[in-house]
């Protein structure tokens, strides 16, 4: 067996786990406001557990609805109209044989937060949140309250059909402030230097919780190994910490960061700047000083990476949060040899973006998420048909496998010598190195399929219709706009695009017009390769594209590499030397070698339509419609060819 350590199962408080893959909590928004569950979210979980994971955990349940709830759309766990919704849940996940997993949280100084939320905010101290609002110090008598809110949440968890919980302690929540040693300076025996004493009120919980439960009833416990800033606790804190809770658990799962401070939050949920498993370092350590089995997090999505933290010992099960929601069935597909098949996370933090904006789980590249039923369950082509997919970049693949898969017969034609679109121009940024493992497994599926590929073909309106299709998918994609500024056409001017493919045609010094994502991105990339980066964007912000999470990530680079952000300022001319702007109404001039343009996509619209007589059934999606990013092509792509043959 090629993964031996990472499938051997494990048995936590008598109770067998499967193997050593755990999905790692994900919550937030799948409730309605009194905090019940909304009929989407045993979907959501059990699709985890269909994929092969052996535990699935449901994030942050709110033990105590009055003090300790963070957002309106909670799960709280102290409401008897809440049991019918989690017994479904837990029954969707362990019929697949997983064990059911509930997140048991307090936000502490981080909870009430949300419109109409009760006035009273405690924490271990009396202080002012980083958001400027008053904290007080938690009273003796709330904090017995929270200790038997926890034991009560713990019961009605396993009255629910969960087989574990997770008590968060870390994250920054009302434990991880407790054991905070800046933060927490109490005089009793709450708090002060003593790790006993910090500690405390986790032990305290942890004990009420095994009362209520039983001797055999895993206890899992999410920690921050290291708050990982200047200032912050470090490792050797976490270690302590594990020490003290070791006896009173039989999972340690050891994560990283406080959501405090923001330029962490990149760090709790590496982002793609950062590589592959780099926190189970923590994980690693914690290991070294406790009996208790431990678990590592963090950017981890490679069977080889995962049974290789196991089978060295670094830890006793891996979490995965993000390449679950990528691709639930990441688990099977290791088990049988089927890794080339595996979806991997890119880390674009799409998901995590949309599900703060949106109230809902989204995917880049898994459009099934969030929709697991209807992905499941809709109907199988009533007419097969022919089909034409215009175009091979991001939108034109997905369709053209979505439509193969569906039993239709499809030729994918792409004008240029290759397949991958406007995004193949990106293929050797070491941080998109996942996009590109994505453009290659597309490209497989669609070598398996048999899907009949022409490249160098251009369809147009007089040959569309020779092709004979019954549906016609135009998926033509975009061309970046050439700002129209003297001095554009210059011999020290290229696209993104370009700067991208050919680096070695950026000098020393470079400035880039345009602050949206791709100038962004961009920057950072030459700046790593060694340039100076300047950017020039006519708006008063950076267009982060909707996505506000992965610029979390991207504004510590920006930082890191000392990236100059001149907004509010528009360029008037280019020249030999570099750009002549104008700024609040005063000329400002940036020099440079070389002059970047990033300043958007024109959608291939009209090109796109020209092709609506070429079938009875014609469909235009993605790019050429509308400049949008790789989840909405996909989503598109996906439903549009799901959809063809329907009825
Ligand atoms: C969409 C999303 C929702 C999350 N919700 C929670 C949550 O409710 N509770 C929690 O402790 N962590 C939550 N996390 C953090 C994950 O459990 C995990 O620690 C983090 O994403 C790093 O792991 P990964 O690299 O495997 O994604 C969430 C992460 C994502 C991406």
């Amino acid at each position: 067996m090629k993964y031996e350590h990472l499938f051997k199962p494990i048995k936590l408080a008598g109770v067998v786990f499967k193997n050593r893959i755990f999905s790692s909590p994900t919550g937030l928004r799948y409730t309605f406001v009194n905090g019940t569950l909304m009929p989407t979210a045993p979907q959501y979980y059990g699709r985890k557990a269909m994929g092969g994971a052996a535990a699935v955990a449901v994030g942050e349940c709110i033990v105590d609805s009055l003090y300790g709830k963070t957002t309106e759309y909670k799960i709280e766990m102290d409401n008897p109209a809440s049991v019918h919704g989690l017994s479904l849940l837990t029954d969707s996940v362990s019929r697949y044989g997983a064990i059911c997993v509930a997140e048991l949280s307090h936000g502490g100084a981080g909870a009430n937060r949300y419109p109409g939320a009760p006035d009273v905010i405690y924490g271990p101290v009396d202080y002012t949140y980083f958001d400027g609002r008053q904290v007080k110090e938690m009273p003796e008598e709330i904090i017995e309250r929270t200790i038997q809110k926890y034991a009560d949440a713990a019961l009605m968890a396993k009255k629910c059909g969960f087989g574990m919980v997770n008590v968060h302690a870390g994250h920054g929540w009302m434990m991880h402030q407790f054991l905070n040693p800046k933060l927490n300076t109490r005089k009793d025996k709450w708090g002060g230097a003593p790790i006993e004493n910090r500690a405390r009120i986790t032990v305290e919980c942890l004990k009420a919780i095994r009362k209520a439960v039983g001797p055999k009833f895993p206890i899992e416990v999410r920690i921050s190994g290291s708050e990982c800033y200047e200032g912050g606790y470090d490792i050797e804190e976490g270690i302590a910490f594990a020490k003290q809770i070791e006896e009173y658990c039989d999972l340690i799962h050891v994560s990283v960061g406080s959501h405090e401070v923001e330029s962490l939050f990149p760090i709790t949920h590496p982002s793609l700047f950062l590589d592959e498993g780099c926190n189970v370092k923590y994980a690693a350590e914690v290991k070294k000083h406790v009996k208790t089995p431990v678990a590592a997090i963090g950017a981890l999505c490679d069977p080889e990476l995962l049974e290789e933290i196991i089978a060295s010992g670094k830890a006793d099960v891996v979490e995965m949060a993000r390449a679950l929601i990528a691709d639930p069935d990441l688990p099977i597909k290791a088990q049988t040899g089927r890794e080339d098949e595996i979806n991997k996370c890119m880390r674009c933090l799409t998901c995590f973006s949309d599900l703060v904006r949106n109230g809902h789980f989204s995917c880049a590249c898994n459009p099934e998420i969030g929709r697991e039923e209807e992905a499941l369950y809709f109907p199988k082509p009533a007419q097969l048909k022919k089909v034409l997919v215009v175009g091979g970049g991001i939108g034109g693949m997905e369709a053209a496998i979505t439509a193969a898969q569906r039993g239709h017969t499809v030729t994918l034609c792409e004008k240029s010598s290759e397949l991958g679109g406007t995004l193949n121009c990106e293929r050797n940024v070491p941080f998109k190195f996942r996009l590109d493992d994505y453009i290659e497994r597309q490209k497989r599926t669609i070598e398996k399929l048999g899907i009949d590929v022409r490249l160098n073909t251009e369809v147009t309106p007089e040959n569309a219709a020779s092709f004979g299709a019954d549906a016609v998918i135009a998926a033509l994609g975009a061309v970046p706009v050439k700002p129209p500024i003297p001095g554009i056409d210059g011999a020290n001017v290229i696209s993104a695009e370009n700067a991208y493919t050919e680096p070695d045609r950026v000098g020393k010094n470079a400035v880039i017009l345009g602050a949206g994502l791709v100038g962004v991105e961009l920057a950072v990339y030459l700046a790593m390769l060694g340039r100076n980066v300047k950017i020039v964007e006519m708006m008063d912000a950076i267009n982060d594209g909707g996505n506000f999470q992965h610029m979390k990530g991207v504004k510590v680079q920006l930082d890191k590499y000392k990236i100059e952000i001149s907004l509010s300022t528009r360029a008037a001319e280019i020249t030999a030397d570099g750009v002549k702007c104008v700024k609040d109404g005063a000329e400002v001039f940036f020099p440079a070698d070389t002059v970047i343009y990033a300043v958007g996509q024109r959608a291939l619209q009209d090109e796109a339509m020209a092709l609506y007589s070429a079938a009875p059934e014609f469909y235009q999606l993605g790019d050429c419609t509308a400049p949008s990013n790789i989840k909405n092509a996909v989503a598109t792509a996906y439903v549009t060819a799901r959809n063809i043959g329907r009825i």
